[in-house]
């Protein structure tokens, strides 16, 4: 496959922390942090609790700060008596860009299956905005020797239906689930093996220029000390980062470790 240069995207999952007030000291922090020209370096993504959405989104407009308002969920239907849920089209009137789907902490704590990731994120493109479409082994899997295969089975039924002008434009987090909010992060290495076998899995399903362009993200554990080994590695487009990205100074340090 040919090597091009594709923009980081670093997205800090902030999962459910945060009041508004927080939310607006931390997106403060991090301003203090990184600069106008950091910001322009890498895609940077904050993905607050649905109820801070609209607070962030007036500063970043407001204050023309470049950074893209992201959403942590949605459900795939357009609206209807889905009691709890926000639909795409919720999240697109916020000027949402991202959103995440298929975290193993919504696979495991609220079921939610290949299928129904499959149809988020299809609706969620369906919307014009990006899914974060998360995949990732169990330690259990990985002492087993079944990881690429299983990583590469989740990337399969997750991209099934998609077209490939869509495919494109997506980003896949390979989030080992044995790292996440555990200290214990896989190695760049790690990292590097599995976006690159993504990437071959993608090239298989469609062609090897769509695989090229989609940005292939690693999540677990990341801090500002182990950020940068990751992003240096070719396959590897930047991070999905939780307990990091809760502070301001803290994220901007992972920015600033990758641009
Ligand atoms: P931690 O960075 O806290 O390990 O969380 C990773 C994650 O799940 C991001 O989506």
């Amino acid at each position: 496959m040919e090597k091009i240069t594709r923009k980081k995207i670093i997205c800090g999952n902030w999962k459910m922390n945060h009041s508004h007030y927080e939310a607006v000291q931390t997106i403060q922090q991090l301003k203090a942090t990184v600069s106008e020209e950091d910001l322009i370096k890498a895609d940077v993504v904050i993905h607050p609790p649905f109820t801070s959405l609209r607070s962030l989104q007036t500063i970043f407009e407001a204050e023309k700060l470049g950074i893209f308002l992201g959403a942590q969920h949605c459900y795939f239907e357009k609206s209807g008596a889905f009691t709890g849920e926000i639909s795409p089209e919720m999240l697109l009137k916020l000027h949402v860009t991202f959103v995440i789907v298929g975290h193993s902490e919504r696979r495991t704590l609220f079921n939610q299956s290949d299928e129904i990731v499959n149809k988020t994120a299809k609706a969620i493109s369906e919307a014009q905005m990006i899914p974060v479409i998360c995949v990732g082994e169990s330690q259990k899997i990985r002492e087993a020797g079944e990881h690429f295969d299983f990583v590469a089975s989740q990337v399969e039924a997750a991209l099934s239906g998609f077209r490939i002008d869509t495919v494109k434009r997506i980003v896949l987090a390979y989030e080992p689930i044995w790292a996440i909010g555990t200290g214990n992060n896989a190695t760049a290495e790690d990292a590097q093996d599995m976006c690159a076998s993504i990437r071959k899995k993608v090239s298989e399903l469609y062609d090897s220029d769509t695989a090229n362009l989609v940005r292939i993200q690693y999540g677990g554990s990341v801090n500002e000390e182990n950020a940068g080994s990751f992003c240096k590695k070719y396959d590897v487009d930047g991070l999905l980062v939780g307990g990091a990205s809760l502070d301001g100074v803290k994220f901007g340090n992972v920015i600033k470790a990758v641009i």
